[in-house]
């Protein structure tokens, strides 16, 4: 690889397509995308949509994931992702990354995989073993749920990435990546692959969006979320049904808003100058939060705040969505695009790879055939 490639500063993020995107990946990750994307500090953008490891555990639903796939381009699309400054490809497109996996599987024990704790997690959630993880029954696992941090590995390194922006779940993977990728160049006297770096959010309250019902997590499977996708009367109903503190049960009492859903999301969404123009009587959040402590601000004043909050976040979101939602070719094409980009850059990687092994016997037919007679004379 040429010495200018060192210098780049390359950009590999993903997302399963099992579901559209909500409101946690949009404080977790998708807003610090589009801030890097404009942040002109990269040469090259990519996010991958990871059908192929979303099948490692759906295989037997591939419509759902043909489904959501479009949902997800269309969630990218409509939060200001640039697809002139972004490429975004289908991991399914990309062949190279198949071969990667395989050969990067030679440098991976079994028990390495079975101690990667987000591969444990979901074995946890899956019930393939206890919840302390210990009693491990990988026997029942299916291999290409198993091996799925392998893939990640080719995912990252076939772009050469230098920069993976991901929640703090990932970590793993990276560190996995990192080991195979060196690895891979001391096994093969080379330096073709390049150790990546995770790219964690910047502050601690961006990093998880408990669900509107107040448990740790936004997640689809707990029906607690807040779709980027949501129209205004569900985003309303959803934010009236908020969990906030059930011992504030007279609007004179005393409230809580550690906890306080409400609370919780206007800290990560609302901006000070929206006081002014929605709710004038306080200068900022931190005045509204000490009413409510003393008692006296009742919680339905509260949440209509937040429901004009989160219309001025979603609202534009939503009107870009239903532009893209209109010219469906154009989002084919820009996903045709980013794959055949992907599909020639981690084509590159895998030439090189192949070169490192010694098995790339036809890119040089000369000099294999040099190689095959003196063997044989010898
Ligand atoms: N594992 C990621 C997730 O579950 C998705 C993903 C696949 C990814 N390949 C990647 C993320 C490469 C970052 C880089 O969300």
């Amino acid at each position: 690889m040429e010495a200018k490639d060192s210098k780049r500063k390359v950009i590999l993020t993903g997302d399963r397509p099992t579901g559209k995107l909500h409101l946690g990946h949009y404080v977790g990750s998708l807003q610090r995308r589009v801030e890097l994307q404009n942040s002109g500090k990269f040469d090259e953008i990519n996010i991958l949509v990871a059908d192929d490891q979303a099948l490692t555990d759906n295989w037997d639903h591939p419509d759902k994931i043909r489904d959501n796939i479009i949902e997800v381009a269309l969630d990218y699309l409509s939060i200001g992702i640039d697809p002139d400054k972004t490429s975004i490809c289908i991991q399914s497109g990309i062949p190279a990354l198949h071969a990667l996996t395989f050969y990067y599987m030679n440098l991976v024990t079994t028990q390495r995989l079975s101690r990667n704790p987000t591969v444990k997690n979901e074995m946890t959630l899956r019930g393939y073993s206890d919840s302390e993880g210990i009693n491990d029954n990988t026997a029942g696992l299916p291999a290409g749920f198993f091996t799925y941090p392998v893939s990640q590995a080719a995912d990252i390194s076939a772009f050469r990435a230098t920069t993976v922006p991901a929640g703090e779940d990932q970590e793993p993977m990276i560190e996995q990546t990192r080991e195979i990728c060196r690895k891979f160049n001391t096994t093969y006297h080379c330096d073709v692959l390049v150790e990546p770096e995770i790219l964690l959010p910047e502050n601690e309250s961006q990093r998880r969006l408990p669900g509107i019902d107040g448990k740790a997590k936004m997640s689809k499977s707990l029906g607690n979320c807040i779709y980027l996708s949501d129209d205004s009367k569900s985003v309303k109903q959803k934010v009236m049904s908020m969990y906030t503190d059930p011992e504030h049960i007279n609007i004179s009492d005393p409230g809580h808003v550690e906890g306080n859903m409400v609370f919780t999301y206007l800290d990560a969404f609302c901006r000070e100058d929206q006081f002014a123009t929605y709710l004038p009587e306080y200068q900022n959040l931190d005045e509204m939060k000490e009413h409510y402590r003393k008692g006296g601000l009742g919680d339905v004043k509260c949440k209509k705040f937040l429901i004009r909050v989160m219309e001025e976040l979603l609202s534009p979101i939503r009107a870009e969505r239903a532009k893209w939602e209109k010219n469906i070719p154009d989002v084919y094409d820009i996903l045709l695009t980013g794959t055949e980009h992907a599909r020639q850059t981690t084509n590159e990687t895998l030439n090189a790879v192949r070169h490192a092994m010694r098995i790339d016997y036809f890119d040089d037919r000369a000099s294999m055939i040099r190689d095959w007679e003196n063997w044989i004379a010898h």
